[in-house]
Formats: structure tokens, C-alpha cells, sequence
């Protein structure tokens, strides 16, 4: 089976392009453009590097953006004040809270916290429970990243048995829930498997679709895929590896040399899934400015 790469870098290239389209319409138009805000705390390398791309690529497309950042011993009180500020400042047209956050603050405070309609990440349970009641949306952006990406791709999803493994609210939870809708992009038949799953092996070698969301890496093994199987790396663990100048290497959730030569599709790390996640956040931050979701 030859193997072939889901380029998620150009498909999410392809969506800023068009986000950046109406973008210059809107200024042409001399509307107000729309403004992203990143709050940061502490110094995590991983965060760090996604916040940095996330205020990158807003400039790519002419959004505004601002970064905030704090040190990690920011308290709580202050982070829920910061998004207090945010949610009515008017300039600001969504925003995000990168995750995680130092252990003494509750994140799932701090996302109750956040205006639904400003919430970008998709991540409050306004948003959440619209997307599971089929209701408009903010979509998180790694799952709808994920859709999208099979969509463009022309990877057909409907009927097919889709396995997800991982149950976190970020992304196994979310993307098990979209991929089984009764969408053009979706309609798969839907497992979720954790780490209490058994027979764990069984279950992913009856999957069309494997989307890897553990967060383990190189957890997926040759023996876990059927032939032909699409291979989907959600995965983006910053391994130690005193060989590389930045010392570490980025692992998916997948054994990439093992799995590639029996997938029919499968994604990098980097390059598969991360770069669609920016391109949908940007998408979120329009939708959100535009009023899409909830009218101004
Ligand atoms: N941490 C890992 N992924 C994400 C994400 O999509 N959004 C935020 N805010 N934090 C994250």
C-alpha cells in the first residue's frame, strides 16, 4: 500500500488565504478588522511556541492581535479579571486563554468565565453544548481542524468507522462528537477509546479513520492499523533529544514509521493537524467578529 501524506500545512495555507481575502475586503470596505487576543501565562516551551504561531498568523491574514502575558504566579482572581476586561473591551473580537494553566488556577473557571460569543477556542460550554445539540457554534478549533482537513482532502467519512482514541475536552471528546453528525464532512459510525479501553488493538484494526488524541508518543503501532486505514496524528509531544539544537524532538501520537508504510492517508508531526487548528482558530476569530454565531 503506497502511503500518502494529508498535507495539513498547504490545506491550512489554502484557508488563511481565503480568510485573508475577506479580510481585505473588509478593510477595502473600511470596516473594522478583526482583532484575535492570546492570554499567556508562565513559560511553557510548548504554549510559548503555539502562542507565538497563533499572534503569527494572525498577522499573516490582517487581523489585529494582542498578546498578554503573565509569569505563573499570576493568581486567579487576576487571570478572571484579565478575561473580565477582555469580554468588554469592544476592540477585542474573541480571545483565548492558552491551556495549561499553572496548577492553583481552575481552568474550567476560567473558560466559564469567557463570553460565549467571544470565546474562540470554542471551548466554554455555551459552545459545547450548542455543538452537541447541533445548534451554530464556535467549533473548537483541533476538531473542526480535523473535519475540515478530511473534507479538503477528499477523504470520505460517511458511514465509515471512526476511532478515536483519547476522551479530553480539548480534542477526543469534541471530535468523536462532530465526526458522528449528519454532515456532508462527517456521518462516521463513532468509537471512543480511552486508557480504560480493553482489547484496545481490536477495536482501532476495525477502523477506517484512527484519530490518535493521547497524548502518548508513538502510541499508535503498526499492529494497532488495519491496511489502508486513514491515520490521523493529533500528537505533538516535545521529546528530549540532546541531538537537536533546541533539544527535543516532536513526537505524534503515532509511530509514524511503523504505521505510514500500511495507512492509505496519514498526517505528520509537524505539518498535519497543528497548522489546521491556527487556520480554524483564525476562522473562529472571523465568524466571531463577523457576528456569524451570535448576531452583535
Ligand atoms: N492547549 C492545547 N491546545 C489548545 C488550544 O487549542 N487552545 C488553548 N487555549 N490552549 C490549548
Amino acid at each position: 500500500m503506497t502511503t500518502h501524506l494529508i498535507d495539513g500545512k498547504q490545506t491550512a495555507e489554502d484557508i488563511k488565504a481565503e480568510i485573508a481575502a475577506e479580510v481585505a475586503a473588509l478593510k477595502a470596505a473600511g470596516r473594522k478588522v478583526p482583532h484575535l487576543a492570546a492570554v499567556l501565562v508562565g513559560h511553557d516551551g510548548g504554549s510559548e511556541t503555539y502562542v507565538r504561531n497563533k499572534v503569527l498568523a494572525c498577522e499573516r491574514v490582517g487581523f489585529a492581535s494582542t498578546l498578554l502575558r503573565f509569569e505563573d504566579d499570576l493568581s486567579e482572581a487576576d487571570l478572571l479579571a484579565q478575561v473580565a476586561a477582555l469580554n468588554d473591551d469592544p476592540e477585542i473580537d474573541g480571545f483565548i486563554v492558552q491551556l495549561p494553566l499553572p496548577r492553583h488556577i481552575d481552568p474550567d473557571k476560567v473558560i466559564e468565565a469567557i463570553r460565549p460569543d467571544k470565546d474562540v477556542d470554542g471551548f466554554h460550554p455555551m459552545n459545547m453544548g450548542r455543538m452537541v445539540a447541533g445548534l451554530p457554534a464556535l467549533l473548537p478549533a483541533t476538531p473542526s481542524g480535523i473535519v475540515e482537513l478530511l473534507a479538503r482532502q477528499g477523504i470520505a467519512t460517511s458511514g465509515k468507522h471512526c476511532v478515536v482514541i483519547g476522551r479530553s475536552n480539548i480534542v477526543g471528546s469534541p471530535v468523536s462528537i462532530l465526526l458522528a453528525k449528519n454532515l456532508d464532512t462527517a456521518n462516521c459510525t463513532v468509537t471512543l477509546c480511552h486508557s480504560r479501553t480493553q482489547n484496545l488493538a481490536a477495536i482501532t484494526r476495525t477502523a477506517d479513520i484512527i484519530v490518535a488524541a493521547i497524548g502518548r508518543p508513538e502510541f499508535v503501532t503498526a499492529d494497532m492499523v488495519r491496511p489502508g486505514a486513514v491515520v490521523i496524528d493529533v500528537g505533538t509531544t516535545r521529546v528530549p533529544d540532546p541531538s537537536r539544537k533546541n533539544g527535543y524532538v516532536l513526537k505524534g501520537d503515532v509511530d509514524f514509521a511503523g504505521v505510514a508504510p500500511l495507512a492509505s492517508r496519514i498526517t505528520p508531526v509537524p505539518g498535519g493537524v497543528g497548522p489546521m487548528t491556527i487556520a480554524m482558530l483564525l476562522l473562529n476569530t472571523l465568524r466571531a467578529a463577523k457576528g456569524e454565531v451570535y448576531p452583535k
